[in-house]
């Protein structure tokens, strides 16, 4: 049907007046202008869609008909027109963000709060390992990225906003658990449960051990934190997480953080997006909020908790 949303706007204002005199006065226009209008609408239709008996017009059943389309299509123009005026704006808009397996135990908490103070915001979380971050950045499937350490070799704008210490934990009962001071030396007899190839705590892990001449002779490895937590936790070997990974576990002393003298690794969380990159007013202001409070929100554990003490 070759019709337009004019005529559409103009027929909805004659259907619910049930009259052209009032639908022309509404619209400003001339009544020839609305009759026009509707007289082609008609013909595009292919049936009559007001009929008149005396002095009074009425729609008919296809008038009716029309007008429930009309109705739904003149809606849907404008929620579009809602939206756009909302990404437009400072308050809403679209963000499309990705964040490494281990940021997820906190992002959700920094969105709950960005998102009640901008409530139109709309946001999708992609939740991955560090080498798909690097292609999100790469094929720009997501406006900010929230991972460890910043790749070399990209050009990036990366902020750093949050400590992300990396620590050895052992379920409550090994023998290493409350011991102090442990020489770095004393894990390589341990059985270690390590992420996957691509993620930055399996990286940064192997770069921590052969800067210090060690390797880990007995390794088990498993695709995420919470595996590995769960495998520390039932006895399997040790494990070396961020500790943002394990506020629930420590509170309820279901693991605990080995006092490694060489421990933590000190990382830094960052989160960043391509230079270059037109940021959306709902990504510039997800990235300064994230900045300037996002450690603020943070009730973290600390990395020297080490379990002694617990009952
Ligand atoms: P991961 O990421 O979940 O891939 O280990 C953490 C990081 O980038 O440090």
């Amino acid at each position: 049907m070759n019709i337009t949303f004019r005529q559409l706007r103009i027929f909805e204002s004659v259907a619910r007046n049930l009259g052209f005199t009032r639908a022309s006065r509404e619209l400003h226009l001339s009544q020839p202008a609305v009759s026009m209008q509707v007289k082609q609408l008609e013909e595009a239709a292919g049936l009559p869609l007001f009929e008149q008996i005396g002095k009074r017009i009425y729609l008919t059943d296809a008038g009716g008909e029309m007008l429930r389309y009309a109705r739904a299509i003149l809606e849907l123009i404008d929620e579009a027109g809602e939206v756009f005026e909302d990404m437009r704006g400072q308050e809403g808009g679209y963000l499309r963000l990705a964040v490494a397996s281990t940021a997820n135990y906190f992002v959700p908490r920094l969105l709950a709060t960005f998102c009640q103070r901008y409530p139109r915001a709309q946001v999708s979380l992609d939740v991955t390992n560090r080498q798909q971050l690097l292609q999100a950045l790469a094929d720009n499937s997501a406006d900010l990225v929230i991972m460890g350490q910043p790749p070399t070799g990209m050009d990036l704008v990366a902020d750093t906003f949050m400590d992300n210490p990396l620590v050895a934990i052992s379920s409550p009962d090994h023998p290493l658990a409350g011991q102090r001071d442990i020489p770095l030396q004393r894990l390589q007899q341990e059985t270690f449960l390590i992420r996957e190839q691509g993620s930055g705590t399996r990286s940064a892990t192997e770069r921590f051990f052969s800067q210090h001449g060690l390797s880990l002779s007995s390794t088990m490895e498993m695709s995420s934190s919470e595996s590995i937590k769960q495998g520390v936790e039932a006895g399997l070997g040790l494990g070396l997480l961020s500790v943002h990974t394990l506020e629930m576990e420590l509170a309820l002393k279901r693991l605990c953080i080995l006092d490694i003298l060489e421990l933590p690794i000190h990382r830094y969380w960052y989160i960043m997006h391509r230079s270059g990159k037109r940021l959306t007013a709902v990504a510039r202001n997800f990235r300064k909020f994230v900045v300037e409070e996002g450690k603020g929100l943070m009730n973290l554990p600390a990395a020297s908790e080490n379990g002694r003490g617990s009952s």
